[in-house]
């Protein structure tokens, strides 16, 4: 397989930087310096910089929740991507559908973002996904080729093996319906032909599509022995150290 699995939690808003600390040291412990899977914590930009610092020296990864396309500027409440650079921030999470559901956030918006973060050397994990309305309307296809297309907008061939892609149905996050295995891999291969007619096959069988939507240690093996399921992007179950490093080791 050519794909490494990639595991990144996704603490939302959740975790002072104290007790951000206090999750990472518990899974360092157990898994700081796993060679075998790609590991990312995404804590909210308050607990960031104290992350770094107890991620020195492990191979888990740091990742931020959002940041702003500007380099800088009159946006209050905003980060840009030169500004995560400095925390040592690696990843940072575009298009979420918290984002686009509470935030308002547009495809061209997302776009802006992922080609602002790939400019800066971060590497944009782009969500896309359904709601309950649109699985029902039988739109499930339609949304994700819109959304993976739109956030994709100019992005290049040599730029695209640093994106990671997630599907998350919007009605499995955080709700404790994981889509079935069947659903999630059908939309994981309908992303992995979209990329490969914009990107070519030998590029888009190097980009790792996650699921995300209440995924747990009890149904992170069956999704994650599917072909084109290359990690997780996990919210409640990130929030616990024994949760999310048996996740780790599903994908293990
Ligand atoms: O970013 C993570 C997803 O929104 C999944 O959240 O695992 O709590 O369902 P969840």
């Amino acid at each position: 397989m050519i794909r490494r699995k990639l595991i990144a939690g996704n603490w939302k808003m959740n975790k002072t930087a104290a007790d951000g600390v206090a999750l990472i040291k518990d899974i360092t412990a157990e898994i700081g310096r796993l060679g075998s899977v790609d590991i990312v914590v995404c804590p909210p930009f308050t607990a960031l910089e104290s992350a770094a610092k107890a991620l020195e020296g492990q191979s888990v990864k740091l990742g931020a929740q959002n940041m702003h396309p500007e380099k800088s500027g009159a946006y209050t409440g905003e980060v840009s991507a030169e500004m995560l650079r400095s925390l040592f921030v690696s990843h940072v999470i575009l298009g979420h559908s918290e984002r686009r559901t509470y935030f308002a956030e547009t495809d061209a918006f997302i776009n802006k973002k992922v080609v602002a973060s790939l400019a800066n050397q971060l590497k944009p994990i782009l969500c896309v996904g359904e709601t309950l309305a649109e699985r029902e309307a039988g739109q499930t296809l339609a949304v994700v080729q819109k959304q993976t297309e739109g956030g994709l907008a100019g992005v290049t061939a040599e730029q695209i093996t640093n994106v990671v892609i997630a599907y998350e149905p919007v009605w499995a996050i955080g709700t404790g319906k994981v889509a079935t295995t069947a659903q999630a891999q059908e939309v994981h291969a309908f992303i992995r032909d979209l990329l490969t007619k914009l990107y070519g096959a030998p590029l888009a069988q190097k980009i790792r599509i996650l699921y995300g939507g209440s995924m747990k240690p009890s149904n992170a093996p069956e999704l994650l022995a599917e072909k084109d399921i290359d990690g997780g992007l996990i919210g409640g179950a990130s929030l616990e150290a024994r949760s999310f490093i048996d996740l780790v080791k599903a994908a293990d």
